[in-house]
């Protein structure tokens, strides 16, 4: 496969074309921001790491009859996958209280949620990625009602997939934002990555007052041994997949 040009730099991947229009390579870097880039660094091994984290995950979700843009990974911190066009939101679900949820509500760090809760925010870094309401949402054309329905139905699906996967990591999964996009036949398929970058990972081994956090909030609180919990978190996906087949 000849790679042609950058179709797209973002914080934290590298979209190439291909020789197959219907083919993109993302190459995922190891730059790390967050506070919409206000914060920047490096995170040695990050890239490898989450592209093999998500390319794991995309494969499971897939054998789970979930589709993804996932076709495969040709080097550690390569995924070739289906060119989609992404929708401007991101799905966060939430089944414990924690980041933004606590800022703009006051309920206390590790509530659990009686039932998980999905959220649409305005993919839109000028604007800050807003959080959305449903009549924002269409009022921005952002996405349809049927797109809408559909979404929230997999997103609920992935989260019951990925609470029991990263369970079986020794993990439980408080948070996670989720991108979708459209292929040529209109179809919803899940998109970008699923990683420590993306998802709020809690050592499942610790209680609350000794909370072990193995995920992007080591860097955006400054928790240090950021790469060492992102390689735990690989250690333990490889494991878990392992133990399956
Ligand atoms: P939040 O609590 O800051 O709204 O984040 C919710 C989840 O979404 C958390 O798992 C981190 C993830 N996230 C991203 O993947 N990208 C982002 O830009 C932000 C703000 C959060
Ligand atoms: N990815 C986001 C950024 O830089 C924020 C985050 O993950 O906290 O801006």
């Amino acid at each position: 496969m000849s790679v042609h040009s950058k179709l797209y730099e973002g914080k934290a991947k590298i979209l190439y074309a291909t020789d197959d229009p219907g083919i993109l390579l993302a190459d995922f870097k190891d730059d790390a921001t967050a506070f919409n880039a206000q914060k920047r660094g490096s995170i040695l091994g990050k890239g490898n790491i989450n592209c093999s984290i998500s390319s794991k995950l995309f494969q499971q979700l897939e054998a789970h009859g979930i589709k993804t843009h996932f076709i495969d990974s040709p080097a550690p911190n390569q995924m070739r996958v289906k060119a989609v066009k992404i929708l401007p939101l991101e799905v966060v679900v939430r089944n414990i209280a924690a980041g933004s949820l606590c800022q703009q509500t006051g309920l206390p760090l590790g509530t659990v949620l009686k039932q998980p809760l999905v959220e649409f925010y305005y993919k839109n870094d000028q604007l800050g990625d807003p959080l959305l309401t449903r009549d924002r949402l269409y009022l921005m054309e952002l996405a349809t009602p049927e797109q809408v329905d559909i979404i929230t139905h997999l997103a609920l699906q992935i989260n019951e997939f990925l609470i029991h996967f990263w369970q079986k990591c020794g993990i439980t999964l408080v948070d996670f934002k989720l991108e979708f996009g459209l292929d040529s036949e209109q179809q919803v398929l899940l998109a970008d990555e699923i990683s420590p970058d993306t998802c709020r990972l809690w050592d499942a081994a610790e209680n609350d007052s000794n909370r072990r956090v193995l995920d992007k909030d080591r860097f955006r609180r400054d928790l240090g041994n950021v790469e060492d919990a992102y390689q735990e978190v690989l250690q333990r996906v490889l494991q878990a997949v392992e133990s399956k087949n």
